[in-house]
């Protein structure tokens, strides 16, 4: 929806913008030139200022050494910025045996030593990928504090006994609708889904909603987690951490030792 908005937004300032001043539009600069004189969008001159220098992001700024706890300091820091409204949202990126990759946003439903745990639908197209090829990335993206979280690491489905705990713990309109969705399956238009919804409603309205089999939680147990943010000069901030078999960092890089086994550099923008 923004993405049209914006366009269509750029497309009325192309029509009438007669000079070529630049024009602010949804907090950006952006030059009418750039903007009509291409018949493609041109979006080369699209630029956001992040943080000054002195608002950078050093080693000795860790609030934790352990980065599940740093993880929290920020993600607790996103979750008191009022203009972030599901600091929870994450991007995770599957692949299918082969390799070939798809990404779609998930909800982070809780965090802890053992991992990061979302749950979905086991037979959609991503419960597909997980099922033969066990790794995954994820990424959360804090656009108004200019941060950015990945995490790689390997998933697995959690215990039964959890998903339903979850599951049942959701709105009954949420748990018919986890019912009502195959999750990535055609189907011939809405109708079908309200009809069956409503089918579903009337079936549950007095029991409780068995959850089906197809659906549960997962968890991305890490292996790297990256800590990055931006800066204006874009010298961006990118402090990783890895877990190295030993647990030890190497004494001929940059590593340092972290907790937990696992260890920490600073990489190159
Ligand atoms: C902000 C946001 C949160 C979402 N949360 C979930 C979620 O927690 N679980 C889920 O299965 N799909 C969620 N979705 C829908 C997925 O992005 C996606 O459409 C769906 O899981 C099917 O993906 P797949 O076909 O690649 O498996 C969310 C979408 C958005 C935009």
């Amino acid at each position: 929806m923004t993405r049209i908005l914006r366009r269509s937004a750029l497309g009325r300032i192309c029509l009438f913008g007669k000079h070529l001043q630049p024009t602010k539009v949804f907090g950006q600069k952006i030059s009418r030139q750039t903007l009509c004189t291409n018949s493609t969008m041109d979006l080369s001159n699209m630029r956001k200022k992040y943080k000054g220098d002195e608002e950078c992001f050093e080693e000795s700024q860790l609030a934790y050494l352990d980065p599940i706890k740093q993880f929290g300091d920020w993600f607790d820091n996103a979750t008191k910025c009022p203009e972030i409204g599901e600091a929870n949202a994450m991007c995770i990126a599957t692949a299918t045996k082969d390799g070939l990759p798809s990404a779609r946003m998930v909800l982070l439903k809780g965090y802890s030593d053992e991992g990061f745990r979302f749950f979905s639908n086991y037979e959609s197209r991503k419960g597909g990928e997980l099922e033969s090829n066990p790794h995954a990335c994820l990424v959360f993206y804090w656009a108004p504090l200019n941060r950015q979280i990945r995490i790689e690491g390997t998933v697995e489905r959690i215990p039964f006994e959890s998903s339903c705990d979850y599951f049942h713990s959701r709105p009954k309109s949420s748990q018919i609708g986890a019912v009502v969705s195959r999750q990535s399956t055609p189907v011939p238009n809405r109708d079908f889904l309200r009809q069956k919804n409503a089918e579903l409603e009337e079936r549950f309205k007095d029991t409780e909603v068995p959850m089906p089999d197809y659906w549960g939680g997962y968890m991305v147990n890490p292996s790297m987690i990256e800590f990055w943010q931006g800066q204006t000069n874009r010298l961006h901030d990118r402090i990783v951490f890895t877990k190295p078999l030993n647990g030890e960092a190497s004494t001929d890089g940059f590593q340092h030792q972290a907790e937990g086994g696992w260890v920490y550099q600073r990489l190159s923008p």
